[in-house]
């Protein structure tokens, strides 16, 4: 088994077959992490380090995890506490970790395509861990692989993107990863919050009511309002978002069915999920955690060349 891509940059590089081998492998990892001794040996001797740029818990800690599960040697940056404050370069920065005899690259940056630039200029295999707002395909492929436990399959499931769809990453790495897999997408919000290409460039549909949207789904992912992306006012307060768009259980409840919740976190409670529903049966938030430890174990073993 082994994948069509030297790096895992995105979603839209992926074949259908790419999404369907990572997600098989990261159901075999799913087996190991269920043993009392989650630790197996394919990675021994692999030196892996996570570069991360931008703030992160979930991802950062998952990836650290699946790397620990697969026995191989991690190494941790961040860019606050190092060199970069005094002017270092992204490429002399990953020159000189790989000059240590690094292997692998898993890499979260703000700016969008830093990934795609590092990987035209150095060997090792590079994993994005999400670039600014272009894509965070681990996201994606754990989402994938919550919805297929939940509902059995992704083709023809009905999956709604509420939310702030413009400045996220997970948005475009969902969007193509579920038209690839044969799902039917419909993307959900204020209208500034939308860009307005979306229906022609990805094949979805813009619902702005999300009453309508929810009564559409089977499955809601709810994305988190990105304030730190928005250098200007695309609506008038966060309680008029909430009124909007906010997912409650009343509303929930009002359904004519019971529809599967997720969100890539970290959650705004109050804002895009209340508590009651975030922590509820219907939410699939922490399964979407626990996934991505096997979905990147999956990744990091089917791009290390060591599957022979
Ligand atoms: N879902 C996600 O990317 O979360 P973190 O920013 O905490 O990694």
């Amino acid at each position: 088994m082994s994948l069509s891509t030297k790096h895992l940059l995105g979603i839209k590089d992926l074949t259908k077959e790419d999404i369907q081998t990572i997600l098989q492998t990261a159901e075999q990892f799913k087996e190991v992490l269920q043993r009392p001794i989650k630790k197996v040996p394919s990675l021994r001797d692999v030196t892996i380090v996570n570069l991360f740029y931008e703030n992160s818990t979930r991802t950062r800690i998952s990836f650290e995890l699946a790397e620990k599960r697969l026995s191989a040697d991690t190494i941790n940056f961040s860019a606050s506490g190092s060199s970069v404050s005094k002017g270092e370069t992204l490429l002399d920065t990953v020159n000189n970790i790989l000059s240590m005899k690094v292997d692998m690259v898993v890499m979260r940056h703000s700016a969008s395509g830093a990934p795609h630039f590092l990987a035209k200029h150095i060997p090792a295999a590079i994993i994005n861990a999400g670039d600014g707002v272009n894509e965070h395909p681990t996201q994606a492929l754990l989402d994938a692989l919550s919805i297929k436990e939940r509902l059995g399959q992704l083709e023809g499931v009905k999956v709604a993107i509420i939310g702030d769809i413009m400045h996220s990453r997970v948005a475009q790495s969902n969007i193509y990863l579920l038209k690839k897999m044969g799902a039917e997408v419909i993307v959900c919000g204020p209208p500034t919050l939308i860009p307005k290409y979306i229906r022609e460039a990805f094949g979805v549909k813009v619902e702005y009511n999300l009453r309508k949207a929810l009564e559409w789904c089977d499955v809601a992912n709810v994305l988190r309002i990105q304030l730190e992306r928005q250098n200007q006012v695309l609506f008038s307060s966060l309680r008029e978002y909430s009124l909007a768009y906010g997912i409650n259980r009343r509303l929930l409840d009002s359904l004519n069915k019971t529809i599967t919740i997720m969100h890539p976190g970290p959650i705004n409670r109050g804002v895009e999920l209340d508590s009651d529903v975030a922590d509820s049966k219907q939410s699939l938030v922490l399964q979407q955690v626990e996934n991505g430890v096997a979905v990147r174990m999956a990744v990091l073993y089917l791009l290390s060349n060591r599957q022979n």
